[in-house]
């Protein structure tokens, strides 16, 4: 069984590899990230401001994401010696409001046992791991090791399990000398991205690990002795599984809860590539159950990717916080960026929602993007053939959310096109014969760097048959995500203008599109001007 899709790509890291042990095995830490990332200004063409990306480099899952005492951390699949993928690192960058990060020295370096991989970080309240230095609670990372030798050699238990921890709220960390802590005996090559979380009723960990085409759930007293529990696939999937989350979230007006697994899907995802997927199910402490016909596309776009959530963060259990890559590795390495690659989404908040066809999970921005609008720019309420919304704002980073009144809109469909004078185009149109949403980037800027890239437009299903449609749309430079009906349709897209769009047009076909409100509001960069 051949699982990954960039076979090549880890032949060709091994021949650049310097995997040593640490620091002062490639560039020094502070090279790289925090003080001293002076070249960067944050404002080369399409750098976004108000998502994180790293100030350079290549980037890719997000990573060992927990809170504590005020601070969201945020590592993540890191390559400081180029801006394509190489021997994984992770980064790391701290924010306090979830929107303005702080780059902190890299996390965690690849060692004799192999690449760091995708993983998770809990925070271990009861020091069950013992790692704790008696005040702070130990945080206890767990990740994959990727020995690229054992790959090269045909093996296949190359990937296992390890962990690392900080007794310093972060800042730095210190691998077990025990590791790994979960060897492979699957037979089964793909065997990584632990996600971790505490499980009260059974008072143990329990890890959720992708192995190929399913996922196995193994538990834990301490973090250290790993035990298999059971799996969870569906019969006849041979896509290749990434990048499990497994969590709880409460039933709208219940007590009762459901249990959402996670999952990012490397092939056929709803816009062509990658995608994150889920399951609404039960989880008895051992085995996940989904409800039927259950698995649905967390975002219909081409950019959401490997999304996970926060350990601990203070939510309350009917929602839940988490983000996703920004990419898609249909062409994640040659998109068109110069010192960085990648960005991620903007944090979102999952919650569940019951619908005819049983549960679905709605995404929306975490209220702090708000926080970073500017003055409001009010749009007419009755919009005939089109209209060029203009005032304060720039199109390229704005924050345009509609209320639209579907009974009295008597447009069959309505949209809006952002555009540039070189003739680029994003088109975001809604259609309500067809109950979809579509966003159309095949002319959104230059080609040339992917086939695959201009290949669409990517739809999402949306229920028009209501009364009112909320549509919260967020551009920034780069990207646009669409938040349809209160977040029950989303659409991540990247993409690369010759020039930044300048003009924003909202239009109708076949009638007048009516609002109860539309607003577009200016979006504050989250990066400092630096001098
Ligand atoms: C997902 C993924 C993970 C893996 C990591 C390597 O994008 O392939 O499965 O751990 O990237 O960087």
């Amino acid at each position: 069984m051949t699982h990954l899709i960039r076979p090549m790509l880890f032949l060709m890291t091994l021949l650049l590899a310097s995997c040593g042990e640490g620091p002062d095995n490639g560039k020094s830490a502070s090279s790289v990230a925090g003080g001293d990332a002076g070249a960067t200004r944050y404002d080369e063409p399409h750098r976004p401001q108000f998502h994180f990306t790293p100030s350079e480099a290549w980037m890719n899952d997000p990573n060992g994401m927990f809170y504590l005492e005020g601070e969201y951390h945020l590592s993540y699949q890191y390559y400081p010696d180029s801006t394509v993928w190489g021997p994984m690192h992770w980064g790391h960058a701290v924010s306090t409001d979830l929107l303005h990060w702080e780059e902190q020295p890299i996390a965690l370096y690849p060692d004799s046992l192999g690449y760091i991989f995708s993983g998770s970080a809990v925070v271990d309240e009861l020091n069950t791991s013992g790692f704790g230095n008696g005040e702070d609670p130990p945080v206890v990372a767990v990740f994959t090791y990727h020995d690229p030798q054992g790959e090269q050699a045909g093996a296949d238990d190359f990937q296992y399990q390890g962990i690392a921890y900080s007794t310093d709220k972060g800042r730095t960390w210190t691998k077990y000398p025990g590791n790994p802590v979960l060897r492979n005996d699957t037979g089964v090559r793909d065997f990584r991205d632990p996600k971790v979380f505490w499980h009260r009723e059974t008072e143990r960990w329990v890890m959720v690990l992708a192995v190929y085409d399913r996922v196995m759930l193994y538990g834990s007293p301490d973090l250290k002795n790993w035990e298999y529990l059971s799996e969870f696939g569906i019969k006849g999937d041979t896509r290749l599984w990434e990048c499990p989350d497994l969590f709880r979230l409460r039933q709208p007006g219940s007590r009762e809860s459901k249990w959402v697994l996670l999952v990012s899907i490397q092939q056929e995802g709803p816009a062509g590539g990658t995608g994150t997927s889920y399951f609404v199910g039960d989880f008895d402490g051992t085995t996940f159950a989904a409800d039927p016909a259950s698995q649905k596309w967390l975002d219909y776009g081409a950019d959401n990717y490997a999304f996970v959530t926060w350990d601990n963060a203070p939510v309350g259990w009917g929602n839940r916080l988490g983000i996703g890559w920004m990419s898609n590795w249909q062409y994640a390495q040659e998109v068109p960026t110069q010192a960085w690659r990648s960005a991620m989404t903007v944090p979102r908040v999952l919650s569940l929602v019951e619908d005819a066809g049983g549960y679905v999970i709605s995404s929306v921005p975490v209220p702090a993007v708000t926080g970073l609008r500017g003055q409001e720019v009010a749009l007419p309420v009755r919009i005939g053939d089109s209209l060029q919304a203009t005032g304060d704002f720039s199109p390229s980073q704005c924050d345009l959310s509609l209320l639209v009144d579907l009974e009295n809109t008597t447009a069959t469909a309505f949209g809006c096109t952002l555009s540039n004078p070189e003739g680029d185009r994003l088109v975001i149109r809604f259609d309500r014969e067809q109950d979809r949403m579509t966003v159309d980037r095949t002319r959104s800027g230059p080609r040339g760097f992917s086939e695959a890239f201009f290949k669409g437009p990517h739809s999402a299903p949306v229920d028009m048959g209501q009364e009112s449609l909320d549509l919260r749309i967020l551009l920034d430079v780069a990207s646009v995500e669409v938040f349809a009906d209160r977040g029950k349709a989303n659409l991540t897209d990247i993409f690369f203008p010759e020039s930044p769009y300048s003009a924003l047009v909202l239009w109708a076909e076949g009638g007048e599109l009516v609002l109860f409100d539309g607003s577009v509001y200016p979006m504050e960069s989250i990066w400092e001007p630096r001098p």
